[in-house]
Order: C-alpha cells, then structure tokens, then sequence
C-alpha cells in the first residue's frame, strides 16, 4: 500500500475495517497510547492508537508534539468520545523527527504575537490552519462569482509608473546603484538611466489599467497584491495586500452599490456554506479570547452572528451629507466621545463608521457622495445639490461591523474635459496619465468599478483580530521576515 489516504477523506467517509495509509502531524500523544494526527486537510485530528509494546522504543521516544509521521493499520470504530472512528497501527514511521526541547511551539495556547515571529511553523496550530483554509475558500470563490457573471479575469501590472491613488504612497522600484545615482545637468537623479528608462513603482490599485479592460471587454476584474508604503501600524493595515477590483462599462454608482452588496453576500455565503468546520473553530477561538477582556473591550458580536449580520440584512444606502448630519446629532459626539471631529469635507474615521454601523442602523451601510476634496482625482464629481456646502464625487464606501471600510469604489468621470481639469487642479502631471486621459477621447463610457480589501474580508470572515494574522508571510514597517 503506497498512496496515504488525507485525514479529510477518512473521516467523511470512513470504511470501517480497511487497511489505510496516513501521514501527518502530531498534535498530541496521550498515556504512550492516543495520537491525534493533522494532516492540514480538515481542522480535524484522526486519532491513531498505537501498541507501546509492539513498537520499536527508538521510535516511541520520536512520537513528539509536530513531529511527522506515517501510519499505517485498521480503521475500527472509536470507543472513546469526540470521534466515531480511530486507526489502529500496525506500524508508525518517522518522517520527520521534531525536538520538544528545540523547538519554538509549545503545546499549549501561544499569543498572536509571539506565533507571528514563528510563522514558518503557525500554520501548523488549529488556528492558523482553519485561517488559511478560509483565505483559499474566499480566493476561489472570488474568481467563482465573478466567472459566473460574466466577468474577465484581467492582469493588472504589479510594476508601473503610475499613482493611481495620487496619494504618493508608493515603494519605488529600481535597477539603479544607489551609491552613485546617475544625474542630470540640473542635478536631479536621472531616471532615464534606469531600468524601465524612468521612474517606476510597485503598484497601489490595478484600476487604471482595470478601466482599459473594461472598456474593450465590459466586465473585469483583477485579483492580485497591492502596496502602499503608509506608516500605519494599524490593526487593519498591511503593506502588501491584495485587491479585489472589478470594473464595469455602463454601470454607474447605484448598480456598483448593488454589485458590491451582492458580492459580499455571496462570499461570506460561500464560507458558511463549504466552511463550517473551521468557522466552528475559529468562533471558539474568538469566545475564549473574548472571555478574558474586560466588557466594554469585548466585540458587538460572535462570529457567526456578525457573518449573518452582513448575510441577512440589506445594506443601508445614505450619503456622506447624511452620515455628518446623523453623526452631529448621535451620543457619542454630543458627549464628546469621538476622539476625530466630525465636520462636513473632513474624511470619516474608523469610529464613526462603526457608529453608523453597529448604533445608527444595526446593518452594513454604503456610503456615498464624498467630498471631492478628500477623494481620487478619477471619481466623478456631481451635480451641485443644495443641501451640500461643497462639491461630492460619486464615490462609495462599504462598512461593516467591527473593521469598518471593507471597499472603496467610484463612478469614474467620464468626461475629459471634467478629468483633465481636475488632473491639473491636483497637480498630477498630465503626460503620465495620457493613455488614461485618450481612453476618455476615443470610445469613453459611463463606467464604475470598487475595490475590495481582501484581507479586510478574510479578516472579517474569520475574526481574527489583526489583519497580520490572515496572511501567511505579512509585510507591515519595520518588518518583512520570512
Ligand atoms: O479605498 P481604496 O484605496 O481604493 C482603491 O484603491 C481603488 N482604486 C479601488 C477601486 O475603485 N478599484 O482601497 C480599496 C480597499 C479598501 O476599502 C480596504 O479594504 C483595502 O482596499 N485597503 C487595505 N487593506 C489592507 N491594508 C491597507 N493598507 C489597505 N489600504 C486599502
Ligand atoms: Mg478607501
């Protein structure tokens, strides 16, 4: 018998009385007799009942916390409780020996910030294990949703010389000695000399280039990691993440709310649907860890009901003007308990849309009509309405509980002349943007696209509580070990 049978396979379907093949890892060895095996197919162990007396002592002595193993036996029925079926070992290999007094996990719970310096080895806890099972879950079933709308899967550059947030965070890229940067006559560093023959960067959005898809083939969308150099050691920022963006010809700012809603719906559906074995863990995880802190640091919700908050509710739609207004008038503010003023043009904060979300309306809302001032130059700018003091672009963002923004998105202004004024009142240099400008010139159309933060939605879906802890290997400032 030379092929393993997964731990996952076993148990869905176990055939009682069969020789069978496993390998993994050991989660535990009780009374010389109980091994419980992970193999990272499902968060569940198998156990593995071995004969202490029949087995080589070299070998007995190496049946250690993560160490990895072969064993091979009968299936029978488990008379112990927490399983219906357990192998019984004819024969146990060391594929792997492991050190208890060497190595860095312990059996035993560990804090978050101590397995982040061990993350070559965190995937193998219950946690980390059910976290990125999720990630893939939610990864497939982005390209899934999409694939059934209709949608194209288009790449988007990860090197470019573009900003298309303008909001200069970018990491820059380049071939150049950094000791002996070549010059030009008037002193400044010559880009031409580099490698792509000027300045270039790691990319912010694959938006820009999403527009171009979307106006040859209707409906795209891209999926791939982002950077942004923002010192922001927040729990909901990374340096390296990965977006969501699709972008759709003749869709304007109401059928990119409805997209978006949808959207969220269905992936948070999809995770409860295929993944509810390690929601059930990772819902444990979060009560315990719940249980320890004092109440009024304790989240609005358990995981299963926040992910059917968001599943059952239809999202309140409202606009920034009325965000301020119900702002100005809630408890929090008249007690002075927001820590950021809350003035009409100034961009909302993470507290005031929990406030909105968790108070005001008790479900995910959309806001949309920001102030121009504080929004990328691409978003397009709206008819003058009285109730505003100043100008808004069709711009929207998704909340949820507990994280906050989860998406952006925008309308996209459409009209060159209205583009190219608003390029050069930002002062953004137009030759840089000239192939976004013709695409404006040359067979424009109304059109709207978002992004979605897709460690934000992991983070959401699994509630963990720092967006380092969703992705294997996270880059944040000051930090990118492994
Ligand atoms: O709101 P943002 O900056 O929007 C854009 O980049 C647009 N170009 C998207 C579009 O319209 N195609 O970013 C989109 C989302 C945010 O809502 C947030 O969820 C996530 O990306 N995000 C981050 N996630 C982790 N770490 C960071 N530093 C993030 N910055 C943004
Ligand atoms: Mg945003």
């Amino acid at each position: 018998m030379k092929s393993r049978t997964e731990i996952k396979d076993v148990l869905k379907a176990p055939a009682l009385g069969s020789a069978v093949l496993v390998k993994g890892w050991v989660r535990a060895f009780r009374n010389n007799r109980f091994i419980a095996l992970n193999d990272g197919s499902t968060p569940h162990n198998l156990q593995v009942v071995v004969d202490a007396d029949k087995l080589p002592e070299g070998i007995l002595r190496k049946i250690n916390f993560h160490a990895c193993i072969a064993a091979k036996g009968t299936l029978a029925e488990s008379l112990g409780s927490g399983q219906a079926v357990e192998l019984v070992a004819d024969e146990v290999h060391i594929l792997g020996e492991c050190n208890p007094e060497e190595y860095p996990l312990q059996p035993k719970r560990q804090t978050m910030e101590f397995l982040r310096t061990k993350a070559h080895f965190r995937p193998r806890t219950n946690t980390f294990g059910a976290v990125f099972r999720i990630r893939h879950a939610v990864a497939y079933a982005i390209h899934k949703y999409y694939n059934d709308l209709g949608f194209y899967y288009l790449h988007s550059p990860i090197i470019t010389g573009s900003d298309a947030e303008g909001a200069g965070e970018m990491f820059r890229v380049t071939t150049l000695d950094l000791n002996h940067l070549p010059r030009t006559e008037s002193g400044e560093i010559d880009w031409k000399e580099d490698f792509f023959g000027r300045s270039t960067n790691l990319t912010v959005s694959g938006q820009l280039q999403a527009e171009i898809g979307a106006l040859a083939l209707g409906k795209v969308y891209t999926f791939g990691p982002t950077f942004r150099a923002e010192n922001s050691n927040t729990p909901r920022h990374l340096a390296e993440f990965w977006m969501i963006e699709p972008e759709m010809a003749f869709y304007d700012i109401y059928d990119n709310m409805d997209l978006a809603e949808d959207f969220c719906k269905y992936l948070i559906r999809y995770v409860l649907e295929y993944y509810a074995d390690d929601l059930a863990v990772l819902d444990a995880r979060l009560r315990e860890e719940e249980k320890n802190l004092p109440a009024d640091k304790r989240r609005p919700m358990g995981l299963l009901e926040q992910l059917h908050f968001v599943v059952d509710n239809n999202f309140e739609r409202i606009t920034y003007t009325e965000a301020i207004r119900l702002l100005q008038n809630s408890k929090p503010y008249k007690k002075g308990q927001f820590e950021f003023p809350v003035e009409w043009g100034r961009d909302l904060q993470a507290e005031h849309e929990r406030y909105l979300v968790e108070k005001e309306f008790k479900k995910p809302v959309i806001v949309r009509n920001y102030p121009q001032a504080i929004k990328a130059f691409y978003m397009r700018l709206n008819d003058p309405h009285p109730d505003e003091p100043g100008c808004t672009v069709a711009a929207m963002d998704v909340l949820f509980p507990g994280i906050g923004e989860v998406i952006g998105g925008s309308q996209r202004e459409e009209r060159h002349d209205v583009l190219l004024q608003r390029i050069r009142e930002v002062g953004i240099p137009e030759e840089e943007l000239w192939w976004y400008l013709e695409l404006r010139k040359f067979g424009g159309a109304p059109h709207a696209g978002f992004g979605l933060g897709f460690e934000r939605m992991v983070q959401f879906i699994t509630g963990m509580g720092n967006i380092r802890d969703v992705i294997p290997f996270p880059r944040t400032p000051k930090n990118a070990e492994f």
